[in-house]
């Protein structure tokens, strides 16, 4: 009996230890609890986007295109996201699939193959793209998807990506996220893409995915200051933008890159640094996105460091539990967007994405949108939850969880006409 205890006190203690050691190597251990309690907000001092690192004021629109506005992409890119390559070593483009009477006959579905590589087997990208039948070209919202091209809607002839967890996933799995039909209604193309087609979202070292296709020889993996995982989606979005810009049947002044969660990070993260993007909507982004840092409310940077070791640069990392050293905030990354239209929405249940943060990014970003002639966020105070802010800058949060819902889509369409019809 005692040999039986001992055997099970033995085997109890062993499993302790493994789970303990586990943690330890992840640094989970090392991440205080999340806060959620806004009297136990640390002081912070937010940057101003108006302050040049010199500390002189900026006095002009000129001074910002010149000086601010680089110096604030140099420190998300140095210090967040990593540089990524400005352009691909190779692009082509060919159309896999094409349907004009996809969805009972009212848009046209194409499939376009990005390929990253001469040769037509290596890395590649498929678009996913459905255009309303109008004569003219029109505006296209353009995000990532989570599971594959086939999960937004049940359409079987959407193609099944053989990257990473695809084949996994059913056909229209995640058709909640994407009211295709509505977005065709209101006279938009939407374009999507896999995220997992240009980088699985895993922390496999940088073999898999579009990053060993940029290594110097010798390299192994990226540099302290080159990409992660949400720079190559975002560098993603604007390859297919590339695209979309070849496409006739699309307007490309008009197009809107949206993303939920992780892959509104991304969207946000391409807004801001390629400035054909014409609008910018953020759902959900939370920490990494809109939410501002500093705050540490909900996620923080170094929980999410521990948790996602990919999707930043190793630069990032200097900055866990020591959001005080941060040269930028998120309300810099919103103000590179800036004259452009740019929508921020937030869940009330989704605290972890740290809502007030989010609304508060679009507030502080607003004084550069009066530098650059446009109204900032309308108000001061965060809106009743479902009501709209509209204008240049956008936001809403309505009751529920994390997710993008029609009800949030039905702004964006709103937001958009505003701004592109
Ligand atoms: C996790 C992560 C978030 C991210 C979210 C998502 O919750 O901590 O930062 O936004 O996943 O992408 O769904």
């Amino acid at each position: 009996m005692f040999k039986c205890f001992y055997n099970k006190f033995a085997a109890w203690y062993l499993v302790v230890v493994l789970l303990l050691c586990l943690f330890t190597v992840n640094g989970y251990t090392q991440q205080p609890e999340a806060n959620y309690d806004e009297t136990r907000i640390p002081a912070y001092t937010l940057p101003d986007p108006l302050v040049l690192q010199s500390g002189k004021l900026v006095t002009g629109e000129p001074q910002w295109w010149k000086e601010r506005r680089p110096e604030i992409l140099s420190l998300f890119e140095m210090e967040m996201y990593g540089r990524a390559p400005s352009t691909a070593t190779y692009l082509g483009f060919s159309v896999a699939t094409q349907d004009t009477n996809a969805l009972n006959g009212k848009a046209i579905r194409k499939e376009i193959t990005v390929h990253f590589t001469k040769d037509k087997q290596g890395a590649s990208m498929s678009v996913l793209l459905y255009l309303p039948k109008l004569n003219t070209p029109v505006p296209v919202f353009l995000g990532l998807n989570f599971r594959g091209n086939h999960t937004i809607i049940d359409d079987p002839g959407i193609s099944v990506s053989a990257h990473w967890k695809a084949a996994e996933h059913r056909r229209g799995e995640d058709s909640l996220s994407w009211p295709v039909e509505r977005i065709i209604e209101n006279g938009y193309g939407l374009a999507t893409v896999y995220y997992g087609d240009i980088d699985p979202d895993f922390d496999d070292g940088f073999l898999n995915g579009i990053h060993p296709l940029f290594f110097r020889e010798g390299q192994t993996k990226p540099d302290p200051d080159e990409w992660g995982s949400i720079g190559a989606w975002a560098w993603g979005l604007s390859r297919a933008l590339d695209y979309l810009v070849t496409d006739g049947a699309v307007d490309a002044r008009r197009v809107v890159v949206i993303g939920h969660s992780r892959l509104g990070k991304a969207a946000l993260w391409a807004g801001a640094q390629d400035q054909r993007f014409a609008v910018v909507i953020s759902n959900n982004s939370g920490c990494g996105g809109a939410a501002l840092s500093k705050r540490a409310f909900g996620e923080t940077v170094g929980s999410i460091n521990t948790a996602f070791p990919h999707w930043f640069c190793m630069n990032f990392r200097k900055f866990n539990n020591n959001e005080a050293a941060l040269p930028m905030d998120q309300h810099m990354l919103i103000a590179l967007i800036a004259p452009r239209p740019v929508y921020v929405a937030s869940a009330e249940e989704d605290r972890w994405a740290d809502p007030k943060g989010e609304f508060l990014s679009l507030l502080y970003a607003s004084p550069v949108y009066s530098l650059l002639g446009k109204h900032g966020l309308s108000v001061k105070e965060m809106p009743a939850l479902n009501e709209k802010v509209m204008g240049t800058v956008g936001y809403h949060i309505r009751p529920g969880r994390h997710a993008i819902t029609l009800f949030d889509w039905e702004r964006y369409i709103e937001f958009a006409d505003l701004h592109l019809h």
